[in-house]
């Protein structure tokens, strides 16, 4: 059997995606009870950071730590990979030595690229274009709240960045409607856009994107590589901010979700975000359970 890859949600079927989410709930319970899971003993998984991270880093390696496996941090200032060795022989070299490499990155061609390469699972922990692993986290904290996503409104407000993206895809996956406001000019990927047209809507202000939604879910307007686009984003984001005002437009259940780090007073208020029934810890903490079951799924 050909090695199964974790580089978009849509390397899984639904039924997958959903197995992955329940197994999430229930490793959940387990750390939580102090029931050994040990179902990665012996296993090593290389982690390939070229940007920088504390949920993913943590997340990942303290998982496979609790799974009796064990995780290496590897880093371009201290691998050769800084130095212009190939990706590509990285790869082939890795996948004779760990069970599967977890990659974060820029172009989302090149961990493509290592995966062509690969002989053991590549996991996506984020590039330019997608961010998998915090769509298994979200939609688990969906379900655990709400239940099933399945039918319902999604707003997502702001950058149509690689979060923005992977809840294309979770749409796509879990039959949820998505309607995303941003300004013009920082639309989705109009070919993803185009491709889910029957479950996914631009419009131009938060105000058109919140009515009737269930889950609102927001990110930074400048993200890892966009530094230097900061100052002009914040202009052109004005009025998107995340507020207790726009979120009184939403359904009045609506969860918030943000895949943080989070800046409060731009994208999102601090009154949100720190609400005491803000979801938005436990939506980063289940990133440990979620990847625990996507580790389970892809390495055994
Ligand atoms: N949400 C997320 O991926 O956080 P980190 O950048 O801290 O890993
Ligand atoms: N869109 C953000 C997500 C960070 C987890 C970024 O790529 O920087």
């Amino acid at each position: 059997m050909s090695t199964r890859h974790f580089l978009s949600l849509l390397d899984l079927n639904r039924q997958e995606l959903r197995d992955i989410i329940g197994r999430a709930i229930e490793l959940k319970s387990f750390q939580v009870q102090g029931t050994s899971h040990e179902l990665l003993k012996n296993k090593v998984l290389a982690m390939i950071f070229e940007k920088s991270s504390t949920r993913t880093r943590v997340s990942f390696e303290a998982g496979m730590e609790q799974m009796g496996g064990s995780a290496i941090f590897l880093s371009p200032q201290d691998t050769q990979l800084g130095r212009g060795e190939p990706v590509e022989d990285t790869a082939r070299v890795l996948s004779r030595m760990v069970d599967a490499i977890m990659v974060r990155t820029f172009e989302h061609e090149k961990i493509q690229r290592i995966a062509d390469f690969s002989t053991v699972p590549v996991i996506n922990a984020l590039t330019d274009d997608y961010h998998p692993c915090q769509l298994l986290a979200d939609m688990q904290t969906y379900q655990e709240h709400r239940g099933d996503i399945q039918g319902k409104t999604v707003a997502w407000i702001g950058d149509g960045n690689n979060m923005c993206h992977s809840y294309i895809n979770a749409a796509r996956l879990l039959d949820f409607e998505l309607v995303v406001a941003c300004p013009e000019g920082y639309e989705p990927m109009p070919s993803l856009v185009e491709s889910n047209k029957d479950r996914v809507k631009i419009v131009r202000t938060p105000e058109q994107a919140l009515p009737g939604a269930s889950l609102v879910s927001t990110d930074v307007w400048a993200s890892m590589g966009q530094e230097d686009e900061r100052l002009r984003r914040m202009k052109d984001f004005e009025g998107f901010e995340v507020s207790l005002e726009l979120m009184s437009i939403a359904s009045e259940d609506a969860l918030f979700m943000h895949c943080l780090p989070a800046h409060r007073g731009e994208e999102v208020s601090a009154n949100v975000i720190d609400a005491p029934d803000s979801v938005v810890w436990e939506q980063a903490e289940n990133r440990l359970h979620a990847q625990k079951a996507l580790l389970e799924f892809l390495m055994c």
